[in-house]
């Protein structure tokens, strides 16, 4: 599915007159529609939010309100997806402009990973494999690891949901952040050389020899989100050197030694509620997405918070939900028109449900 360009008015759309004109349209559907935003998310877009928060609490919330007609997801593709499947088909679920993707969910795809599973099967024992996959991906990853025994995971639980796997099994293929993976990994106590090999899936084998993968307990697929690796031990010095007593926060999609070098460390909710926490006069520098940061700042002047990079990194697919796409999208939601609908194939749904169930149960 692409976006089509939008009707010229809805381009030239004022923000003060984008931000009306939703709003209208909002109240004309009244309970007829639940809107989501994701943190990162612009503050234009957030002010229209019922819900705002991490992909995890979305997820959930996305199930809350069963009688609604519609839920626009403010986020990217792969939330909107994970909010299809596990709401029942009656309910659209709308991405207002469906080019809002993430380059790190693009970074696996189910042909590779099929042909990962086949080439470990050529060298161990796949029935002790067991996958999980970050909720940054497409759905029929999802179903994918749902098929295999494997489960979802969020920055929220990677964790938990890591630990579950091996409870089930002898090694974790991990897809598609390695950073999340290595780092859940080393939270639960792993080498992240001796137990961990990255899976490069455009090298045989992923690059790796049979004995290193026999060897290994965690697979980590060669994904990163190219917002969370711009962040850098020299920016945690430098943040330390120019703000006395700060407190560097990071996101678990940075790299384990940017996160191994902060005070903390867990999903964009845990960072807003860890700041809400904190005492007037509390300083931060934060490793994530400027929107939030931003945000955080303005909501807590009573607190120093900067940014950990200070050339600023926007994700530029969250940035790509503009008011105007919004507004479209509501308009004709209102005139009863479903625009921009996601929807996830029964056929692949049905499993990738059970992989998301299962993130559900792993808190
Ligand atoms: P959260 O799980 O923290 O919402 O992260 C989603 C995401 O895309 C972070 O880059
Ligand atoms: Fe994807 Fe990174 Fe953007 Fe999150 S911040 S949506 S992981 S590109």
């Amino acid at each position: 599915m692409y976006q089509t360009p939008l009707p010229p008015e809805y381009a030239a759309l004022s923000d003060q007159e984008a931000h009306d004109r939703i709003q209208a349209a909002k109240r004309a559907l009244g309970d007829k529609v639940v809107v989501l935003g994701h943190h990162y998310q612009r503050d234009e877009i957030i002010a229209h939010a019922d819900y705002r928060g991490d992909s995890y609490k979305l997820a959930k919330d996305a199930q809350r309100h069963p009688d609604a007609q519609a839920i626009v997801f403010c986020g990217v593709h792969f939330m909107a997806e994970s909010a299809d499947i596990l709401t029942p088909d009656h309910q659209a679920v709308i991405l207002p402009n469906l080019a809002a993707g993430c380059s790190m969910a693009d970074m696996a795809n189910l042909f590779q990973v099929k042909k990962c599973w086949s080439e470990l099967a050529s060298v161990t024992d796949v029935s002790r494999i067991v996958p999980v996959t970050y909720i940054n991906s497409a759905a029929n990853l999802k179903g994918f690891v749902g098929e295999h025994g494997g489960t979802v995971c969020t920055s929220t639980n990677a964790p938990a949901a890591v630990s579950w796997a091996l409870g089930r099994g002898d090694k974790v293929l991990f897809f598609p952040d390695q950073h999340l993976g290595r780092n859940s990994g080393v939270r639960l106590g792993f080498d992240p050389v001796r137990d961990m090999v990255v899976w490069d899936p455009f090298k045989p084998l992923g690059g790796n020899t049979p004995e290193r993968i026999r060897e290994a307990k965690f697979l980590l697929w060669k994904g990163h989100c190219s917002v969370h690796a711009r962040f850098t031990v020299a920016q945690i010095a430098a943040a330390r050197a120019k703000h006395p007593n700060v407190r560097v926060l990071v996101h678990p999609e940075c790299a384990l030694e940017v996160v191994q070098a902060a005070d903390l460390n867990g999903s964009t909710e845990f960072i807003l509620k860890s700041v809400e926490a904190a005492t007037p006069g509390s300083a931060w520098a934060i490793g994530t997405e400027i929107n939030l940061v931003s945000r955080l700042a303005k909501e807590h002047p009573d607190q120093t918070i900067v940014c950990l990079d200070e050339q600023i990194c926007p994700c530029s697919t969250m940035y790509r939900i503009h008011p105007s796409f919004l507004c479209w999208a509501m308009e004709n939601l209102a005139e009863g028109r479903i625009v921009n609908r996601v929807q996830v194939p029964e056929r692949t749904a049905v499993f990738a449900r059970l992989a998301l169930e299962q993130m559900l149960r792993v808190a």
